[in-house]
């Protein structure tokens, strides 16, 4: 069955998009059956592309951001995702704030896939240009959700 799995940060056009390509290169390597999108808790970013800063630093890394655009998250994403996951504790109060009762969704911590990591949270690159830290993070976070679902 298709696993609906969306990635959620402030803005929309640093983090989430950046786990949301990065995850859906692991899921295609490791042949997994997913859907996955990207939103931000905000509306500040609707309809804008990602960051240049997070779409240079993902392509050296093989990671084309460029398709993506911003949104913001909706009450209809937690009966459609199956998991929504958020890249810090901030994402996670306003998701848990405005989750609809009876939704399907199970929300969390996507940092909560990589445990051997100092950092719990996914730290805004958007003031300190911490982009590469954030791929790192991004990218082990992904390879441990890639094995849960494997192994659920
Ligand atoms: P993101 O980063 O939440 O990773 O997309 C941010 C993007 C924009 C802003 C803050 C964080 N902003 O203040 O506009």
């Amino acid at each position: 069955m298709t696993q609906m799995i969306l990635f959620v940060c402030l803005g929309n056009i640093c983090r989430s998009p950046t786990a949301e390509a990065v995850f859906r290169a692991k899921a295609a390597q490791a042949g997994l059956d997913v859907v996955v999108d990207g939103a931000g808790t905000s509306g500040w970013h609707i309809g804008s592309p990602p960051d240049s800063r997070a779409r240079m630093a993902a392509a050296a890394r093989g990671y084309d951001l460029s398709p993506l655009r911003g949104r913001q998250i909706a009450p209809e994403d937690f009966h459609r995702f199956d998991l929504i996951l958020a890249m810090d504790r901030s994402n996670l109060s306003k998701l848990l704030a405005s989750r609809p009762a009876g939704a399907k969704a199970e929300v969390g911590l996507f940092l909560d896939y990589a445990p051997h990591l100092p950092e719990s949270e996914v730290p805004d690159p958007y003031y300190d240009d911490g982009f590469d830290r954030v791929l790192d993070l991004l990218e082990e976070a992904g390879s441990g959700l890639v094995r849960a679902l494997q192994s659920a």
